[in-house]
């Protein structure tokens, strides 16, 4: 079984470059249910999920059947569903797989779907959990969702592009992808105003497909540069960052500065200088200038849940008490078991909070990675620790971050597939 093998301790120099956004990468592969044509996508992330999505899309035809086994391997199986009802009247699927860092309910796709005309049955066996038809065809609907929704969100707006009439989503999520997908569909011929706000109105097209003429190029992964930055902060020394959209970011930012944590920001790369580095291996091994700070979680412009397990990892080295309130997913914290045996003190105060008692020097164990983003921070915490990390279940990294072992070798971290 392939795992990642890290010793600890290496100062990170050189350049490191973003690569092309998971979540905006994956709603724009699944759009394509509503071209036409082929669609055309520059910087596609060469990941897992991203393979997952292109073999789901390649088994889909005009009965809208999601094949189960793949999409129970990841969450985002459910974006191409809606597409897929509206243009062929059917889809059959099964409840989506992916991380396990809570519930995953998927309740307000498909009161979405129900209230635009959709008939949904449920079998919960395979080969689908779910077989939804709209026979009449789906009508634009003014639908508020009652918890705002990532792919919930981009799910429905691609129902809504080839439904009949106008449909306007409320309390829609403002995270950076939906304004992608949205602009990319525009570009093709779609009418969708307001992405980007809380209230998005569709002019559905009646069943008309889109015609492909505009490509797609997918933005740096946001989630990608805040872990880097993290690792900057740790471990950089002269270390830029390049393809980093700090307006993404905001939020992380003013908490990487309440940590105390030294960065210059400059022609779309962030740098962490030589001067904030400390050595490790002697008895100041760790930085003494981070200070603890509190951490929530929310929906964007707010902290990203995706950095919540890296950024604890940061708070570790901390000096004092930091909170860390995890509000999107109840089972987001579950790393920290793991972590604490690495010689962190954290106290998981109930599901969704957990306090952090820094600094505290980690020392290397054999880890199993749980998830894409907590598989990241066990990797930020090997990096940091004395001794030898061995992380496995990597295809978890590997859903989410490309070639990831021999990137960070570039940069000078000492970590290795065996
Ligand atoms: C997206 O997941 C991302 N995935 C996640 O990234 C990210 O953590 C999350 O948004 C929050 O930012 C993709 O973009 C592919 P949600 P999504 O629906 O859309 C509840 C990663 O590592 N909810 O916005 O699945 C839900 O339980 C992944 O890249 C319902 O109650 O998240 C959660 O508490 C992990 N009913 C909250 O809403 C529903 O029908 C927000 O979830 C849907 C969601």
């Amino acid at each position: 079984m392939t795992k990642f093998l890290i010793k600890g301790g290496r100062a990170l120099e050189g350049e490191i470059e973003i690569n092309g956004s998971k979540n905006a990468a994956l709603p724009v592969l699944a759009s394509s249910v509503l071209f036409k044509e082929k669609i055309e996508i520059e910087n596609l992330p060469n990941i897992e999920d991203v393979k997952r999505m292109q073999e789901l899309l390649d088994k889909l035809d005009a009965d809208g059947r999601i094949d189960y086994e793949i999409a129970k391997k990841f969450r985002a199986s459910i974006l191409p569903v809606g597409a897929a009802l509206a243009r062929f009247g059917k889809v059959a699927f099964p409840h989506p797989g992916g991380c396990v860092i809570g519930e995953r309910p998927i309740d307000v796709f498909l009161d979405g779907w129900k209230i635009m005309g959709a008939k949904t049955k449920l079998s919960k066996s395979a080969p689908a959990d779910y077989e939804i038809t709209a026979p009449e065809g789906l009508f634009g609907v003014d639908y508020t969702f009652k918890i705002p929704s990532v792919t919930g969100t981009e799910a429905l707006i691609m129902t809504a592009v080839l439904a009949k009439g106008t449909t306007i989503l409320r309390n829609a999520v403002l995270e950076p992808e939906i304004k992608y997908l949205a602009d990319f569909l525009n570009a093709n011929g779609a009418q969708i105003a307001g992405a980007g706000t809380t209230t998005i109105k569709i002019e559905g097209r009646s069943g008309k497909l889109l015609n492909y003429s505009t490509r797609f190029i997918v933005p740096p992964d946001r989630i990608e540069a805040g872990s880097f930055a993290i690792l900057g902060a740790l471990l950089g020394k002269n270390l830029r960052i390049k393809n980093f959209v700090a307006g993404e970011l905001s939020t992380f930012l003013v908490l990487l500065f309440n940590v105390g944590v030294e960065y210059v920001l400059e022609n779309n790369s962030i740098i962490f200088p030589a001067k904030g580095w400390s050595a490790f291996g002697g008895k100041d091994a760790y930085k003494k200038t981070l200070r603890a700070s509190n951490v929530t979680t929310k929906e964007f412009p707010g902290f990203p849940t995706d950095l919540q397990a890296p950024f604890t990892i940061l708070l570790t080295q901390a000096e004092g008490q930091s909170l860390v309130h995890e509000t999107v997913f109840e089972g987001r914290l579950n790393y920290i078991q793991d972590l604490n045996k690495m010689g962190s003190r954290i106290t998981l105060c109930d599901p969704h909070r957990a306090i952090v008692y820094g600094p505290t020097k980690l020392s290397g164990r054999a880890l199993e990675s749980p998830d894409i983003r907590a598989g990241l921070a066990f990797i930020i915490a090997g990096l940091i620790a004395s001794g030898e990390t061995s992380i496995g279940n990597i295809y978890q990294i590997e859903r989410g971050y490309e070639n990831i072992d021999y990137r960070l070798r570039s940069i000078g971290a000492d970590i290795k597939q065996i």
